[in-house]
């Protein structure tokens, strides 16, 4: 990848409060200048961006490269998935560190950064899971926000027996994460509700990946939803639900929003640009293809709700759960829907779906896109205005979108690993014809430039100011206080 300077000319520079006729001057990895008619050094390379916009390379909030889940492992890898991602106009994903039950978390990190470093093609940054709770839990997450560049952990309430954690164990992490300036991330589902759900269905003869939907529907979702939001307020920890995926539950987040909680909803690509109905498919393989968790909703009037409160900041980031497994992979649950290993795609597309059902749909306009797929991201995980912002001195992830070419989405086209893409067919208005990382162009008009190791891990500090602001703030005005009484002196019943 060429790294010299290189100016983007007469597009329209977009941010999420903005939109500014400038050029973008790069060099050495950093966007060096914005302005009208720079005059730059002799030799940048210039790239005509006219009729075009030049947005913030998106922010993937949410990707599993490579997991070893449910018996096998994700088949797009950190070299395969961020090459995909920077072809879709993503430059930084949010992976998970997931460590089993009983394992330490500072062990799994350091695995999962032996394993990201070398391969990833574009920036990336970890969250941690926490799966189960100890006092070298506490202070391996202390160590992680402190030392190791984390301010971000996810419990989950499903997945019992595996990862899932009793409500107790959230409290004790959900504070944790409040002594350490961390965010609270929630996978919001009744687990033992999911658990009995899916031994009826299987006792009903519903072994299919419509069983999937059925043993856990909105409610069990909601349910949870509205158990993490009273458990992070009763220790006054932000929280992040990641995948929101129905009505009930976006209505829960939103409501806890208008209630004043500092809550963030996560919807993703799937969950805005398809729905559940697939899991009904006559071919078995097709539906099992949709299959993740929490599920997609057959209501299919759920993506464009999802929509509609992503536009008006009842939701707040879009990340993809790209989690990708090939038909032959899904096939371990062919009689069986609890043995589907769970995850769809979405790191490529999810910039164009977006663009498409939000912004081409006119639910929003470009700056809340630069919002939800960037800006925001980089605010709630502390590492803005370093990302997630076309200015003087931040990184120089730059996207230069054509909001008026249309492309196709297929899996014969995509770029990543997995054999079908659950978006097959859609068009989409809105596509990146230049993708910018680190200061080098590593996608341009098709063609893939990015290597790997090209990517840095991205350190974040806890205790985001766009977090942490008010969350600190209600600490000092609110805390209860006793009430100053002259003592009792009238008389006591004998027992
Ligand atoms: O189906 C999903 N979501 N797979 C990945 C694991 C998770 O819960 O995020
Ligand atoms: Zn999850
Ligand atoms: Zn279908
Ligand atoms: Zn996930």
């Amino acid at each position: 990848m060429a790294t010299g300077g290189i100016l983007i000319k007469g597009g329209k520079v977009v941010n999420e409060d903005c939109s500014t006729f400038s050029d973008v001057y790069i060099e050495n990895g950093k966007i060096a200048e914005v302005g009208p008619d720079l005059q730059v050094p002799a030799g940048a390379r210039v790239i005509d961006a006219t009729g075009k916009l030049v947005i913030p390379g998106g922010i993937d909030t949410h990707t599993h490269m490579e997991l070893a889940f449910m018996g096998t492992k994700a088949v797009d890898d950190f070299h395969i998935g961020t090459k995909a991602a920077l072809a879709g106009g993503t430059t930084t994903i949010l992976d998970f560190v997931i460590p089993q039950k009983g394992k330490s978390l500072l062990e799994a990190y350091e695995r999962w950064r032996n394993t990201a470093d070398p391969k990833v093609c574009c920036d990336y940054s970890l969250h941690v899971a926490v799966t189960w709770w100890s006092e070298q839990v506490g202070r391996e997450m202390e160590t992680l926000a402190k030392e190791k560049g984390v301010n971000s952990f996810k419990m989950f309430m499903a997945y019992k027996d595996v990862f899932m954690l009793a409500d107790a164990e959230l409290l004790a992490a959900f504070s944790r994460c409040r002594e350490i300036g961390a965010i609270a991330q929630v996978h919001a589902e009744n687990g033992d509700l999911i658990a009995e759900g899916a031994k009826k269905m299987l006792s009903m003869g519903i072994t299919g990946p419509e069983g999937h939907e059925l043993c856990r529907p909105e409610e069990v979702e909601a349910e949870a939803t509205q158990r993490a939001v009273t458990i992070a307020h009763s220790v006054n920890c932000p929280l992040y639900v990641v995948h929101v995926m129905s009505k009930s539950a976006a209505k829960v987040v939103a409501a806890a929003r208008r209630g004043g909680r500092v809550v963030f909803g996560e919807p993703i690509a799937a969950g805005l640009g398809t729905d559940g109905t697939h899991y009904w498919h006559k071919d078995w393989a097709h539906a099992a293809g949709f299959v993740m968790g929490p599920p997609l909703r057959p209501d299919p009037s759920t993506p464009g709700y999802l929509m509609d409160l992503l536009a008006n900041d009842d939701l707040s980031v879009t990340g993809t759960d790209n989690c990708t497994f090939s038909v032959c992979q899904k096939a371990l649950g062919k009689d069986d829907f609890t043995k589907i290993p769970n995850g769809v795609n979405g790191v490529e597309d999810r910039m164009s779906v977006i663009w498409e059902k939000g912004v081409h749909s006119g639910k929003m306009d470009e700056n809340r896109f630069v919002a939800v797929t960037s800006s925001n991201a980089a605010k709630i995980f502390n590492f803005y205005p370093q990302k997630g912002r076309i200015a003087k001195g931040s990184d120089a992830d730059v996207v230069v979108w054509d909001p008026r070419s249309t492309r196709t989405i297929s899996a014969r086209t995509h770029h990543q690993a997995v054999d079908y893409n659950i978006f097959e067919g859609m068009q989409c208005h809105g596509v990146p014809v230049l993708t910018v990382s680190r200061g080098a162009v590593a996608y341009e008009r098709g063609l893939l430039s990015a290597t790997p190791g090209h990517g840095r891990f991205i350190h974040r500090k806890p205790f985001s100011q766009f977090v942490y602001k008010r969350i600190e703030q209600r600490e000092q005005v609110g805390k209860p206080s006793a009430v100053v009484r002259e003592p009792y002196t009238g008389q006591v019943v004998s027992v």
